[in-house]
């Protein structure tokens, strides 16, 4: 859920191009110590100190109900940014810890964590290489967290299967894959495919003072998603593409109701673990 129109930022260049993980990693864990600040400015009362939110639709975990019993719950939030989800499971009797690559969202975390009296542990790390035991969790999910900035998405997949116990729950929000063709403008602009469905060379900027990479997305079709799941073990069990709700104004980036009102903005998946 980028939205460089609202955040100052150096300029940059866009470009497609190949990114590995290093590279992508290098560059997404300084963006998000970069725009933390503005993020939390711009969303935090959206999201809510203690609320779960899959995207900017407004689609509710309460309501959703994706992830199934919390009580007594081991769960794992990866890409958990200021740990509103986590906190929000943590409230409803579930034992969740969150990940991220982020220090400065972390650092966010434990501000709201001090807020609202309901702290959720959480690490420093990258959803390619989970510090955690195998078969510690019995519910692992992500909300537009670190799937789309990670390269390596087989073995992201791999280490949630690893970290699950046999049964175990994994749901995941992202941007939706059709979005991939239209530019990413809240406006009528939004609405006109540009580029290829099927081209999954990832979005890059550099920054054009120092020529570093500042920024890397990823793209992977819905044909993608089944196959990275099941080939790590996964039976897919749900894809809620969220309707736009009537009256809902709130513009978060490319996301908009002129948008919303026509064409998906989320993808949540739900899958359990072979038991
Ligand atoms: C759009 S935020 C979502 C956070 C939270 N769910 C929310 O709605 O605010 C994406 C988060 O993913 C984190 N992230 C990006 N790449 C990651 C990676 N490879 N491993 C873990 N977290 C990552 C970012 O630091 C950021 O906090």
């Amino acid at each position: 859920m980028q939205d460089l129109q609202e955040w100052p930022h150096p300029p940059v260049t866009a470009h497609r191009r190949p990114a590995d993980e290093r590279e992508s990693r290098r560059a997404n864990g300084a963006d998000w110590d970069r725009y933390a600040d503005e993020y939390q400015a711009t969303h935090g009362d959206f999201l809510g100190d203690v609320g779960f939110l899959w995207g900017p639709e407004g689609l509710t975990e309460a309501e959703a109900g994706i992830l199934g019993p919390l009580d007594g719950k081991d769960v794992l939030e990866v890409g958990s940014g200021a740990g509103q989800c986590s906190r929000w499971i943590r409230s409803a009797g579930g034992r969740a810890i969150g990940l991220d690559l982020s220090y400065r969202q972390l650092q966010h975390s434990r501000r709201i964590d001090e807020q609202s009296g309901v702290p959720v542990p959480s690490v420093l790390g990258t959803a390619t290489d989970l510090p955690f035991a195998d078969g510690s969790f019995d519910i692992v999910f992500s909300s537009f967290g670190a799937l789309q900035f990670v390269a390596d998405i087989e073995r992201a997949v791999a280490e949630t299967a690893r970290v699950l116990r046999p049964g175990g729950r994994y749901a995941f929000s992202i941007t939706h894959p059709t979005r991939w063709m239209f530019p990413d403008d809240p406006g009528e602009e939004g609405l006109t495919a540009t580029q290829s469905y099927w081209d999954r060379t990832p979005y890059v900027e550099v920054d054009d003072a120092t020529g570093t990479t500042s920024y890397v997305e990823h793209h992977r079709t819905l044909g993608d998603w089944v196959a990275v799941l099941a080939g790590a073990g996964f039976r897919l069990t749900t894809l809620l593409e969220p309707e736009w709700p009537e009256g809902h104004e709130r513009l978060w980036g490319g996301w908009s109701g002129v948008r919303g009102r026509l064409t998906p903005g989320t993808a949540i998946f739900g899958a359990d673990l072979a038991g």
